[in-house]
């Protein structure tokens, strides 16, 4: 299995993302400072990862910490270092949660409970993944190409995945699947990460570019799209990685289903539409340059919004731990975190 992420006696260990697939590198973050920086920097990357990440990150802080004063000034470090994927906060809150319980306890024991709730969110995301994985695995047509955009794998995960997680159980209950990877510039998700992973478990990837999915989409090749999510508004909007919406909108034209896979953390019912979900904007480097290496003029104007979102209407179904939910999601939604 691949390990995004694990808690040692060392500090916070990460596989580094960015220099996958490369290169398999494990860095090992010794203050909450830097696992702020690996988020920051996209070491660790993807909704769920993130989410445990910080986690760590806020038992790793009050590891070292003189006093419990520091606990707000670590989780707002953490709290500011990506704001799309909501998973981030969701973990946030909950070790904030755990804190105000101890609160009274003295410090060795505030910090032993911290540990172990960080430790306990990543194993609950591995066996909330398996569970989205069978929950998904039915709407996998057998035979036919599966396209999916960015990577929402066990490395965007504490493990196992998300949307590759539904194509992972699928493969494992005996479908013969096929996976296209959008390559997902600029970061390269796809191209670096999903096929490496599915290269990984011997399921059979093939890379395409982000502007041939409306091709293929047509060819009648595609049985169904599944992508991840960093954020679902309470009417079923989804931000996703930048290119998504475009995929959803050509899916829906060819009238293959588009599903997306994601927990329930995901989930954002406050927010009541996806307009009102903060998207990140990156750096211009991240366009200008593949690879450290220049592809336009010097000086050349960007704009490079991380997320998009896809309006409920082109969702066929969003897949999770507790069930798949269907349209209307202002109703179906709501049935999921009763
Ligand atoms: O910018 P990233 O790589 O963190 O974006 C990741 C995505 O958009 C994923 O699809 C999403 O977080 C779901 S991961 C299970």
């Amino acid at each position: 299995m691949i390990e995004t992420i694990q808690w040692t006696p060392d500090g916070v260990v990460m596989i580094d993302q960015t220099r996958l697939p490369r290169e398999e590198k494990y860095v090992t973050c010794t203050s909450y400072q830097q696992v702020a920086e690996a988020i920051r920097s996209m070491v660790i990357r993807g909704a769920p990862a993130i989410g445990v990440a910080a986690a760590m990150g806020i038992a790793l802080g009050m590891q070292q910490a003189d006093s419990s004063n520091a606990f707000e000034t670590i989780c707002e470090t953490l709290a500011a270092t990506r704001p799309t994927a909501v998973n981030l906060f969701w973990a946030i809150d909950r070790m904030r949660r755990v804190y105000s319980e101890m609160r009274a306890r003295p410090i060795q024991e505030i910090r032993a409970r911290l540990i172990a709730e960080a430790q306990q969110i990543r194993l609950e995301d591995i066996a909330i993944n398996e569970c989205i994985g069978r929950n998904g695995a039915d709407l996998i047509p057998d035979g036919k190409t599966v396209l999916t955009h960015c990577n929402a794998g066990a490395l965007a995960t504490a493990g196992y995945g998300t949307a590759l997680g539904v194509i992972r159980a699928a493969v494992a209950s005996g479908k013969r699947i096929d996976v296209f990877a959008d390559e997902t510039r600029p970061f390269l998700q796809g191209a670096r990460l999903t096929i490496w992973e599915l290269q990984h478990d011997r399921i059979p990837a093939t890379l395409i570019t982000d502007n041939m999915a409306g091709h293929f989409l047509h060819s009648g090749r595609i049985g169904c799209v599944i992508v991840g999510a960093d954020r679902i508004a309470a009417n079923g909007d989804v931000a996703n990685k930048i290119g998504t919406y475009s995929v959803a909108v050509l899916a829906k034209e060819n009238q293959v289903p588009f599903y997306v896979a994601a927990p329930v953390s995901t989930l954002d019912l406050k927010i009541a539409c996806g307009d009102q979900i903060p998207i990140e904007q990156r750096a211009a480097a991240e366009v200008t340059h593949v690879q450290g290496v220049a592809v336009a003029p010097e000086g050349t104007a960007v704009a490079n919004p991380a997320f998009d979102v896809t309006p409920h209407r082109y969702v066929t179904a969003i897949i999770t731990e507790r069930g798949v939910a269907r349209p209307p999601y202002s109703e179906s939604l709501p049935k999921l975190v009763q």
